[in-house]
């Protein structure tokens, strides 16, 4: 099947998504903002560009998945049995700003979304970005940190907006001041930060967290270096190292104890948590890239296959949130 098929089929599943969200009316009832609210907050902080209200830069690979022996074990969905998928994969810059400078510091954290496409042409996404951990424990919270940066222009009297909130929310100082720099695109760890719920062929069931491994070896640099690097440093990187051969990613499911946190994204699991390995990412080659197929490729972290459920209430609202952001930059 080729690309723009694929693509085609992404943006029905997407739909249907939407649909059955807007039908089941299943919002997280313990926050105030809808998905709307989110989306416009986005638009708050990163402006309005008809473009994805964030990540909105990205570059799009093809490749395949071959999954582990382990994945079924604690899952039956259908991509991580025994048979190979096919894969899109978009590696993008933070913030809303479709021409963001790739040394600009607040194009971190780098974003990794990737649609699995099964041999039966159905698809799943996960979508993750290169920070273990999110500023915030909730949505309503990711909304008040956007108004924040928002009401901080250059202009805004000191202490800012954002002065105050991160004065308050130690973990988003934390997250906005700790991004690691990376060399390439190819050489940083994603996390999917969000907790889903695995069930496997048994009825067994384990909570877990996505973790996807550069197989390149992680390599930063420092704020020094990335100030003298040019504006699109690394997607010029990641084309150049593409054609001289595959990009590889290990895919982990970290696994909850007890006593760790499900629904607050913004607390990383312990390192010392067992990871199943998944499978293997194996990118082989750049698309078009056309701003037309940049467009028409929609990811849903709500696109997921029987053995996985959405666990952490942020999902829910991600899950209708993007839709609105993609029809907005249809
Ligand atoms: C309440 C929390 C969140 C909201 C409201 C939100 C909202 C959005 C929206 C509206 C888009 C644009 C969708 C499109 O136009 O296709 C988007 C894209 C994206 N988000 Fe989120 N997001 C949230 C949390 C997260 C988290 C936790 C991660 C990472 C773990 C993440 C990573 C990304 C990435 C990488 C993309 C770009 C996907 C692509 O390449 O198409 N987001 N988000």
């Amino acid at each position: 099947m080729n690309v723009k098929k694929i693509i085609n089929l992404s943006i029905m599943t997407a739909s249907i998504i939407a649909g059955s969200y807007l039908h089941a009316n299943a919002q997280d009832s313990t926050q105030k903002s809808s998905p709307g609210d989110l989306v416009n907050a986005l638009h708050s902080a990163f402006g309005k560009h008809e473009a994805r209200a964030v990540h909105a830069k990205g570059i799009i690979f093809e490749g395949t998945f071959v999954p582990n022996k382990d994945a079924a074990k604690i899952t039956k969905a259908a991509h991580l049995q025994s048979q190979s998928s096919k894969v899109l994969l978009r590696f993008s810059d933070f913030t809303g700003i479709p021409n963001i400078p790739d040394n600009n510091p607040a194009a971190n954290p780098r974003g990794l979304g990737i649609k699995f496409i099964m041999p039966d042409n159905t698809t799943t996404d996960i979508i993750s970005h290169s920070f273990n951990g999110f500023p915030t424990a909730t949505s309503d919270e990711f909304r008040e940190l956007l108004m924040a940066i928002a009401g901080s222009g250059p202009d805004a009297a000191k202490p800012t907006a954002l002065d105050k909130f991160l004065a308050t929310h130690p973990i988003a100082k934390t997250f906005l001041t700790t991004q690691h720099i990376t060399s390439s695109f190819a050489t940083i760890n994603y996390y999917g930060v969000n907790s889903f719920k695995f069930t496997n062929k048994k009825g067994a069931s384990h909570f877990i967290r996505y973790q996807f491994i550069t197989e390149a070896g992680e390599k930063y640099i420092t704020p020094e270096e990335s100030e003298k690097e040019n504006a699109d440093y690394l997607f010029a990187e990641i084309k150049k190292r593409i054609a001289q051969g595959p990009v590889k990613f290990k895919l982990y499911a970290q696994v909850a104890e007890d006593g760790d946190k499900i629904e607050d994204p913004s607390i990383a699991w312990p390192d010392s948590r067992t990871r199943v390995l998944l499978g293997e990412i194996m990118l082989t080659k750049l698309t078009d890239n056309t701003t037309e197929e940049d467009k028409k490729f929609v990811l849903n972290p709500g696109n997921i296959p029987g053995g996985i459920e959405m666990a952490d209430p942020m999902l829910e609202l991600r899950a209708k949130a993007y839709p609105i952001s993609v029809k907005e930059r249809q």
